[in-house]
């Protein structure tokens, strides 16, 4: 398994104000595939994606990403880590607005990944690529969350995580957006967060959480 967490908590405040976001979860997730989490708001779904994904520690547990311990690296190592193998999506897509969309997918590239060519290649077969040239302005919600997923692809990363990816948009817009993600289940692992379940149809497992556990597991029929 790709991705472990072993009896991960996360506290926040002390005494009177102590709240577990996350409480006590172990889980494991394999190194390809469509993974769902969903819950209710509140119920500490963003915080453990955060977990999983080294953008806050742990205070107890461990999380693991292949041999490497994510909870005890620095944070210069995170950050390298999350920079080389992960890409992030969330609900709003934090698009540049004086750069067009390939530019802005551009931006995004590690160095030695990049060129047009291979941004274009990935516009391309996310069937954006007639959005390359425009700005943001000029962009539906629908369209500049596509950009974004387009950004969160282009350095190949193993883990793609996304927090409520479609919460801003439109069913229409937030299934389309859905597939685009699905489309890299076989490339790597897709980790979405979402409060709505229809949006995880398909996903090879969706995991419950409420109130900061992960309660049961279920796998979709289709
Ligand atoms: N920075 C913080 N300080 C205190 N409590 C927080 C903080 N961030 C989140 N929480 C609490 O942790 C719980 C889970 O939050 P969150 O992970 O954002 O849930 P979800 O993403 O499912 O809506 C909530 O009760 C929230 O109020
Ligand atoms: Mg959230």
């Amino acid at each position: 398994m790709l991705l472990r967490t072993h009896s991960i908590s996360l506290r926040y405040g002390d005494g009177d104000t102590l709240t577990y976001a996350v409480r006590n979860v172990t889980m494991e997730v394999p190194a390809t595939g469509f993974f769902g989490i969903m819950g209710p708001s509140g119920s500490g779904k963003s915080s453990l994606l955060y977990l999983m994904s080294g953008l806050k520690r742990p205070t107890e547990g461990t999380v693991h990403y292949g041999d490497q311990c994510v909870s005890a690296m620095s944070s210069r190592d995170l950050a390298i880590l999350r920079r080389k193998e992960f890409g992030f999506v969330f609900q709003q897509p934090f698009l540049l607005n004086y750069l067009t969309a390939r530019e802005n997918v551009l931006t995004a590239a590690s160095q030695g990944v990049a060129a047009t060519t291979s941004v274009d290649e990935i516009l391309s077969s996310l069937s954006i690529l007639h959005l390359a040239d425009r700005v943001p302005a000029h962009l539906s919600g629908g369209e500049k969350q596509r950009i974004a997923v387009a950004r969160a692809m282009v350095n190949t990363p193993r883990v793609i995580f996304a927090d409520e990816p479609t919460a801003a948009l439109d069913r229409t817009n937030g299934l389309a957006v859905m597939e685009l993600l699905k489309s890299y289940r076989d490339k790597g692992l897709v980790i979405v967060v979402t409060h709505d379940e229809t949006m995880l149809a398909g996903a090879d497992c969706v995991y419950h959480m409420d109130d900061g556990q992960l309660h049961h597991i279920a796998r979709p029929a289709a």
